[in-house]
């Protein structure tokens, strides 16, 4: 899948049409983990802190980004610039499917991630026929991450008041979903 990127090189700007690829993550992407995730801009709407060492970095890669159940990182030319996760539920909430992303500060604005949710959309429904509903539940006060779900055919449910805790401070999200039944552009 393509965008075009803005690659300013010296004195002039080509827009080059680069492709997005989806892949599960690697030990050997820990560098290129490091910056985003210690990147307090980036982290500023995240339930997690911003991480502060290479190795606490390893640790998560190795026993929860390995391990977990479907997360990728989003690559150029194989170069990990962010991750994108859905969680499944259990039990009677296995028809369900939580939503998470992440993306290097150098990369906002270029369609990155409303790209990789759609080719998430249209592959996670096939791999796990039992899922129905992806939903992603989002900060009220950010508006970028709540603009790119409307951008890739989400739909806006409503408030939670006080739902969650991000930084400190108890928050107000809204939630958003996608159903295996909606349609939605690939
Ligand atoms: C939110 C985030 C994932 C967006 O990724 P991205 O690749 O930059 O998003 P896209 O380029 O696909 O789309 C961004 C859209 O949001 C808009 N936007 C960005 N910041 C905005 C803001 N502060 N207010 C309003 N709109 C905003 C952009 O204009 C664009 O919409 P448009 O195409 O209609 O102009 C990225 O900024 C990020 O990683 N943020 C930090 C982590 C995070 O918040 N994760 C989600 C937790 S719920």
């Amino acid at each position: 899948m393509s965008v075009n990127l803005d690659k300013s090189e010296g004195e002039g700007r080509a827009q080059e049409s680069l492709e997005i690829t989806l892949r599960p993550i690697e030990l050997s992407d820990v560098d290129d983990f490091m910056v985003w995730a210690a990147d307090d801009k980036v982290t500023r709407f995240c339930p997690w802190d911003t991480y502060t060492s290479k190795e606490q970095a390893l640790n998560y890669i190795k026993n929860c980004a390995i391990p977990h159940p479907w997360l990728r990182v989003i690559c150029i030319e194989n170069c990990a610039i962010g991750a994108i996760s859905v969680t499944p539920g259990s039990g009677f909430d296995r028809c369900r499917g939580e939503l998470g992303y992440v993306l290097s500060y150098n990369y906002w604005g270029k369609g990155i991630v409303t790209r990789a949710i759609q080719m998430v959309a249209s592959t996670i429904f096939k791999e796990w026929p039992y899922l129905e509903r992806l939903q992603a539940i989002v900060a009220t006060d950010n508006n970028g991450s709540q603009r790119v779900l409307e951008k890739a055919g989400f739909q806006l449910e409503g408030l939670l008041r006080k739902y969650t805790v991000i930084k400190g401070k108890t928050k107000d999200v809204v939630m958003f979903s996608l159903l295996s039944t909606d349609h939605f552009l690939v």
